[in-house]
């Protein structure tokens, strides 16, 4: 594929490394941070299985259908993720598999259906309004917009699937989170081993403060609805309800307090998280390319009151196009990472039993056989009518097949709404001097923060 402007420009990622990493250099770039952890050749050949057979990392379209759609059941989340993904004890959708992830998979699908997805629209119009006109009233024009888009997300979040509030506040949530993912999403040694911990965590007591805010936030807004139930009123159909009244089809009992624990900290977490990241990237590279923010303002500018709110996002094609370019580049689940159950062929490469499949957007959306001018910024590429050229196992910021990510629609249309909504009321300005870097901890962040200066328009 073939597209040049001469607005295209080159945002900062690691540079791919001439050779392979040999031990060390691995182990020390998995905590550091793993989107350092790759060579050239992982850039230009669609399968790799390094010589023991333990490891693969598939880029190949044809592979990444055979993991995610075709052969699936074959394929099960591997422990090093669980652990990580996994702050408190129970399975929830993110991490259970087979039966126990069709139940719940089942339980929360009406949750997202296009209509229902649609029907938030007015309201996450609202909640973006409101979040513009929080930023307006700041005096300090010097703002994190990582902090400032979590808040965001985490406002559509409680207008939307947990209408009723959640129990805490955005702010306190981001921090607890942010610090969890520092302590508990960076891999430590033992991690990496597979050997049992020996010695305690770094930032250990750091990481048992952040837990109790996030169990705390998860506990009162589970709390407050069964208060809320309990005096008889009737609850919103959302999300926390769904999981309230689910009920084991086997055994006909409640689904457990550790699995409606699990799920509603998943979907506070998965759920502003990776959107979050998402925006700030976006808006980062806005700042960085005048073209394309002139044509999103402009398209804002003409649409965002032009008619219902419901249709908003479909009269916003540039603006979607610079999203999915932005999650090209710097998808925040940079890393998907599965365990093959029996032998299997990918890409004419044998994959053993237990072999630790990777399958890394990161390297998958810049790679050179797949993409034209790979590092380069270019919303072009998803225009309507030329959009429908990627291979749609080559383009995958939600995942794909089966376990596609549950929020995909949400996250689509909270993002261009809030986008549209901020890009018609402020320039951001990235802070002179401030080098951006993507580190990975679980989601793809910018490493510490994304310090911006806010004019009004
Ligand atoms: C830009 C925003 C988002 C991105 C890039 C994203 C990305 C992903 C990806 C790649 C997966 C698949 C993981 C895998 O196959 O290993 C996933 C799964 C999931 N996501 Fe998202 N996500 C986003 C927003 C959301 C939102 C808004 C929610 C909830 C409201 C959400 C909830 C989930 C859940 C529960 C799963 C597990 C689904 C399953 O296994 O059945 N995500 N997400």
């Amino acid at each position: 594929m073939t597209i040049a402007t001469a607005t295209a420009f080159r945002p900062p990622a690691p540079q791919p490394h001439e050779k392979p990493l040999g031990l060390f250099g691995r182990i020390a770039a998995l905590r550091r941070n793993p989107i350092e952890l790759w060579a050239r050749e992982h850039y230009e050949s669609r399968v790799t299985v390094n010589r023991s057979g333990t490891r693969a990392l598939v880029s190949d379209p044809a592979g990444i259908r055979r993991i995610f759609v075709d052969n699936a059941a074959n394929y099960y989340k591997d422990d090093l993720q669980l652990r990580m993904l996994r702050p408190s004890p129970g399975n929830d959708l993110l991490t259970a598999e087979a039966d126990d992830w069709r139940l719940q998979r089942r339980l929360l699908a009406p949750m997202f259906t296009p209509r229902q997805i649609a029907a938030f629209a007015p309201v996450m119009a609202e909640a973006a309004q409101q979040g513009v006109e929080l930023l307006r009233r700041r005096e300090d024009r010097h703002i994190d917009l990582l902090q400032e888009m979590a808040r965001l997300a985490f406002e559509m979040l409680n207008h939307t699937l947990f209408s009723s509030g959640l129990g805490c506040d955005a702010g306190e949530f981001h921090r607890a989170l942010t610090d969890y993912l520092n302590i508990y999403a960076r891999m430590s040694l033992w991690d990496l081993t597979g050997l049992p911990p020996l010695l305690p965590r770094r930032g250990q007591r750091k990481g048992r403060a952040a837990l109790a805010v996030l169990d705390k936030a998860v506990n009162e807004t589970i709390d407050a609805r069964r208060k809320l139930i309990a005096a008889g009123r009737t609850p919103p159909r959302d999300v926390l309800t769904l999981l309230l009244e689910a009920r084991d089809p086997d055994t006909g009992h409640d689904i457990s307090e550790a699995v409606l624990r699990a799920n509603t900290g998943s979907f506070i977490g998965a759920g502003h998280e990776n959107t979050a990241n998402g925006l700030t990237w976006t808006l980062y590279l806005l700042s960085q390319s005048p073209y394309w923010r002139n044509r999103v303002e402009t398209e804002a500018e003409s649409e965002v009151d032009a008619g219902p709110l419901e249709t908003l996002p479909d009269r916003l094609p540039v603006t979607k196009a610079v999203l999915e370019e932005a999650l090209r580049l710097y998808p925040p689940a940079s890393i998907l990472t599965r365990k093959a159950i029996a032998a299997d062929e990918i890409g004419g490469k044998l994959i053993q039993p237990g072999t630790m499949v990777t399958i890394a957007p990161f390297v998958l959306h810049r790679h050179r056989t797949l993409w034209d001018r790979p590092d380069e910024f270019d919303p072009t590429r998803f225009l309507p009518g030329i959009r429908n050229r990627i291979d749609r196992f080559a383009y995958i910021p939600f995942g794909i097949g089966p376990r596609v990510c549950i929020g995909m629609g949400f996250a689509q249309q909270e993002s261009v709404v809030a986008l549209a909504h901020l890009a018609r009321a402020f320039r951001f300005e990235l802070k002179p001097g401030h080098r951006v870097r993507p580190m990975h901890r679980i989601s793809l962040r910018p490493h510490g923060g994304m310090p911006m200066i806010i004019h009004t328009r």
